[in-house]
């Protein structure tokens, strides 16, 4: 795995197998500003002259210096125009440089920031770095050595290492997390029934004061959590209910809860889903895997804040012992809910876990994320979650935040209209509303089980995995994205301490 530091270097005293230099194509004078020597002033001019090295976003070429001093290799990237040019780009930027650098087998490599630095930018560049980097290969039998990954980004400053070094290490804490998170949601449904997804979170249990229980099948049945009981009864791999506590802030903060969804793999049910694509069903206990890879790094962040997470697991799977259309349940909450289809399974177990979280906990603020919709996936594209709730505070927290973390959020509205769509003739709720407003109903149904307690809740349907219609972004590899997690970090990095 990569590791990336900060140092502080004049270039001529660099020795490295990869330089990487960023270049504006607006850019004059880069020379002086980057404190780059005459050889690499005169190689870089006369590329660009050539119209060899372009500039334009992304775009890149590598020379060799012929053993013109301690660098090895430069490859010049395009960064485009400057007005453009956020975090999000030098994340993007940064992260197809460190691909590029696998590619050609390197080591290590050095990056200079692309232009002026300040904490975000360093932020920015070694996010890209240590996501773009990810892959899952677990399951490779072959070709597993033959690709070698860097093991070491420097990030050349010319002041301030230590300030910008104790940015790194925190993004290096945080990117684990969210490839901790992504390796979660890519284990295949077989190598991931809801009990091995409780077994993986169990190991979190006494990590940075992390605590974990598990609630079985039966004392679910007990205390009336029917709604994932319910919806686990068509697999022989029972339901779990997986929590983790952690307590960062002695001065009693009520806790923030977190739920996510973790359908270990989602048929439909007895509604049983069309065969094409059913694979990607894996990917619907990604919001679960994010609440995992957030409290983890949380707690290794060693934050003041109080977090619980709750994340009910079901397999959806149609069989003689499945719920059916037709059924009526008694959710934790009291509330009874007409099924007419059992593939609106995630708002059931959620329901019933944020209904248990608000009982037992008294939380603060309620967020949820799940992969719940297909509707959110047609209304925003692959590229947006949407956040939908009774928290405008909470919504608008999120949203201005997803802007740094490129983790694009988009609010959706909840009026009380959309009640009127999941209200029963024979139940207090069922649970579908049709298909207007799809993502919209989902989250209705929701806000009954949270007590008005303030609440919102991330759809990512579209943006837990790579997936048709999802941009290409160097550090998003193909597969789980762990969307989230760097959000919700940054989120309960700034929340008030009380
Ligand atoms: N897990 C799916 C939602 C989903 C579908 C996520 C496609 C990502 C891609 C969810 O359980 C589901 O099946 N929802 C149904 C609800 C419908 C029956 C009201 C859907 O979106 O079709
Ligand atoms: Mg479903
Ligand atoms: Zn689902």
């Amino acid at each position: 795995m990569v590791g990336v530091i900060v140092q502080e270097a004049k270039i001529d005293q660099m020795q490295t197998a990869l330089l990487v230099i960023g270049i504006f194509e607006n850019e004059r004078d880069f020379s002086k500003s980057k404190g780059l020597n005459s050889t690499i002033t005169a190689a870089i001019i006369e590329l660009i002259e050539n119209k060899e090295f372009k500039r334009s976003f992304g775009s890149n070429i590598i020379f060799h210096m012929m053993g013109k001093g301690l660098i090895k290799k430069i490859m010049l990237i395009g960064l485009g125009t400057r007005e453009k040019f956020t975090d999000e780009e030098a994340r993007i930027i940064a992260g197809k440089a460190a691909l590029k650098a696998k590619e050609l087998g390197v080591e290590e490599f050095c990056i200079l920031p692309f232009m002026d630095v300040d904490e975000a930018l360093i932020e920015a560049i070694s996010e890209g770095v240590l996501l773009s980097l990810y892959s899952f290969n677990r399951y490779k039998t072959r070709g597993k050595e033959a690709t070698t990954t860097p093991a070491q980004a420097t990030i050349v400053v010319n002041s301030d290492s230590a300030k910008f070094q104790a940015v790194v290490d925190k993004v290096n804490l945080i990117t684990q997390a969210v490839n901790y998170a992504r390796d979660l949601s890519n284990l295949p449904p077989n190598e991931c029934p809801p009990s091995q997804l409780a077994s993986l979170a169990l190991a979190l249990d006494g990590e940075y004061g992390i605590k974990t229980r598990i609630l079985e099948r039966y004392e679910m049945e007990s205390i009336g959590l029917n709604g994932i009981v319910s919806v686990g009864k068509g697999s022989n791999n029972p339901p779990k209910l997986i929590i983790l506590e952690y307590y960062g802030n002695a001065d009693h903060q009520k806790p923030y809860l977190l739920v996510g969804k973790a359908v270990t793999f989602d048929t439909g049910g007895i509604s049983l889903k069309p065969g094409d694509k059913m694979d990607e069903m894996k990917f619907d206990k990604c919001g679960g895997c994010s609440v995992l890879g957030i409290l983890k790094a949380i707690a290794s962040l060693g934050l003041p804040v109080n977090v619980i997470g709750i994340i009910p697991s079901v397999e959806n799977m149609p069989s003689s012992t499945s719920f059916r259309p037709g059924d009526i349940i008694r959710m934790y909450n009291g509330k009874t809910v007409e099924i007419l289809n059992t593939d609106a399974e995630g708002r059931i177990i959620l329901a019933d876990a944020m209904a248990y979280g608000v009982a037992m906990y008294n939380p603060q603020a309620i967020i949820d994320l799940a992969t719940l919709t297909g509707a959110c996936v047609i209304a925003l594209g692959a590229n947006v979650a949407a956040v939908i709730g009774t928290s405008k505070y909470l919504a608008e927290r999120l949203s201005k935040i997803s802007e740094k973390t490129g983790e694009r959020i988009w609010d959706l509205p909840l009026h009380d209209e959309y009640h009127e769509q999941i209200k029963s003739t024979v139940a207090d709720l069922k649970n579908i509303g049709g298909r207007p407003g799809g993502a919209i109903t989902a989250a209705a149904f929701l806000s009954n089980f949270t007590n008005d307690i303030p609440w919102v809740h991330l759809d990512i349907a579209g943006t837990a995995w790579t997936q048709d219609g999802t941009f290409e972004r160097s550090y998003n590899p193909k597969g789980a994205t762990g969307f989230g997690v760097r959000t919700m970090v940054k989120f309960l990095m700034e929340v008030p301490n009380k």
